[in-house]
């Protein structure tokens, strides 16, 4: 029982948290590492394995939500690091290993010319998006309903509205997060994923104030539910068509493929942003994209958006991030995705065999299995869709716990999960037979249609 020590009067999570709560608003830093009751605190992770303060090994399908692609620890990446931070670890000058990097990515991703680097992907994104302000004149930028780009005010806008407020699902409303001025919400036009003619009416109505369109290939926010054939060159020939820089958020995606969620899609974006794995489990960002769009951010010309950051480009992530994209050649890339499809078929078979109406969504070496609430075989399609069942039911807090007793780690808010590099067909496997012993162990009336 991996959750014993855990769930004990004196456990060391407990404790932890009881003292993070009164130096910490709701005692953490981070939203996303939130779990009823109190978090489990980490204490070091080795390959595809973490190890809890109370003792407790499991295996981690979450990889610091998609960042660590070589597991944790991996032993050339430490290596790198230990290396570079011995050198120093900041100086106001650059180094040759961001030039290594920048030259890499410029040449594993053919549409990027140029790269620049920041420390997160919310800062990849806003930088993209003030990019495609300064290069076209124009103030709107276009986004999809649900969609998340981490933390800038236009990003976050609609990337969780409600029923009550979310309006036409042909016009979506413009929701701004509380602490954004609602006169954000006048800039940002919200989309509808895989509707093609209402995207084309909102794109035509905004066509002399459009920018930007924000687009990642597979959102997580809207459940992986994958574009319709054809949708995503449809949103390339319309931005074209008006001149509106289309922006790739490729921070989560881009471990979909050696050369890119872009690539495996068939599309070419103006500008695309880049974080998570590029930063080998260091904090990373990175807007990249066309010589052309890039050049707003050049000095040596007619500069046009000012570029700071501390702590761009720091040598430590670099060498980190350079490493990890050296292990990740494209054989490594084929036999982690193959990897994906073997879970993704597995989840397939457990819904099928267990009869529960489920939609298997991800791709690459993702996956996300939702639930979904009737039998007649509706088909996600969009993030509305989502909100019937998926998004809302408690089994998913339930089940994460239940993982958790029997040694997985797994989004506490859906059946999420990513894979890395150490992990072979054993640990699929395991996990797969484990969601169906908590399906059959938990309470049968939250869960659709099971069969035990
Ligand atoms: C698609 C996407 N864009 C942007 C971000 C923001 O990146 P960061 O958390 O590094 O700021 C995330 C983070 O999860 C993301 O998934």
């Amino acid at each position: 029982m991996a959750l014993a020590r855990y769930r004990e009067p004196g456990a060391l999570s407990r404790q932890l948290y009881e003292r993070a709560c009164r130096a910490m608003p709701g005692g953490n830093t981070r939203h996303s590492v939130a779990l009823a009751p109190y978090p489990i605190y980490a204490r070091s992770g080795s390959g595809c394995r973490i190890t809890d303060v109370e003792g407790e090994e499991r295996v981690d399908f979450l990889n610091n939500y998609t960042s660590l692609i070589l597991g944790h620890a991996h032993p050339r990446v430490t290596e790198a690091v230990q290396r570079r931070a011995a050198l120093g670890t900041a100086f106001t000058m650059p180094t040759p290993e961001e030039v290594e990097l920048a030259e890499l990515l410029t040449q594993r991703v053919a549409y990027v010319e140029h790269i620049r680097f920041c420390n997160s992907g919310s800062e990849a994104v806003m930088l993209a998006v003030k990019a495609a302000r300064a290069f076209t004149g124009r103030p709107k930028i276009a986004k999809f309903e649900g969609a998340y780009h981490g933390l800038y005010d236009y990003a976050e806008v609609s990337e969780g509205p409600t029923p009550d407020v979310w309006g036409d699902a042909n016009a979506p409303a413009s929701i701004t997060e509380p602490g954004t001025p609602a006169s954000v919400a006048q800039d940002v036009v919200v989309l509808p994923w895989n509707r093609p003619e209402a995207c084309r009416t909102l794109i035509e109505r905004n066509k002399h104030e459009l920018a930007g369109l924000l687009l990642d290939p597979m959102p997580l926010g809207i459940g992986m539910i994958a574009p319709r054939p054809g949708f995503l060159a449809f949103l390339r020939e319309e931005t074209a068509r008006y001149g509106i820089v289309l922006i790739a958020d490729e921070v989560l995606n881009f471990r979909l493929d050696y050369h890119g969620a872009c690539h495996a899609s068939g599309i070419t974006p103006d500008l695309a942003t880049f974080g998570k794995i590029i930063g080998g489990g260091f904090p990373v960002g990175g807007v990249g994209g066309s010589r052309r769009v890039m050049s707003v951010f050049d000095h040596t010309g007619a500069l046009k958006v000012h570029h700071g950051g501390t702590f761009n480009a720091n040598p430590v992530t670099i060498a980190a991030g350079l490493e990890t994209m050296r292990q990740m050649t494209p054989e490594a890339f084929e036999r982690l995705n193959g990897l994906g499809e073997y879970v993704r078929d597995g989840l397939r078979r457990l819904f099928r065999d267990a009869r529960m109406p489920a939609q298997v969504c991800g791709a690459g070496s993702m996956f996300l299995a939702h639930l979904i609430g009737n039998d007649d075989g509706e088909e996600l399609v969009d993030f509305r869709s989502l909100r019937g069942f998926s998004r809302t039911n408690p089994i998913y807090g339930d089940l994460c716990h239940k993982m958790l007793e029997y040694g997985f780690i797994l989004s506490p808010r859906g059946i999420f999960g990513c894979l890395s590099t150490p992990m072979g067909e054993a640990e699929l496997d395991g996990l797969v037979e484990a969601l169906g012993r908590a399906f059959s162990e938990l309470n049968s009336s939250q869960i659709p249609a099971y069969q035990a």
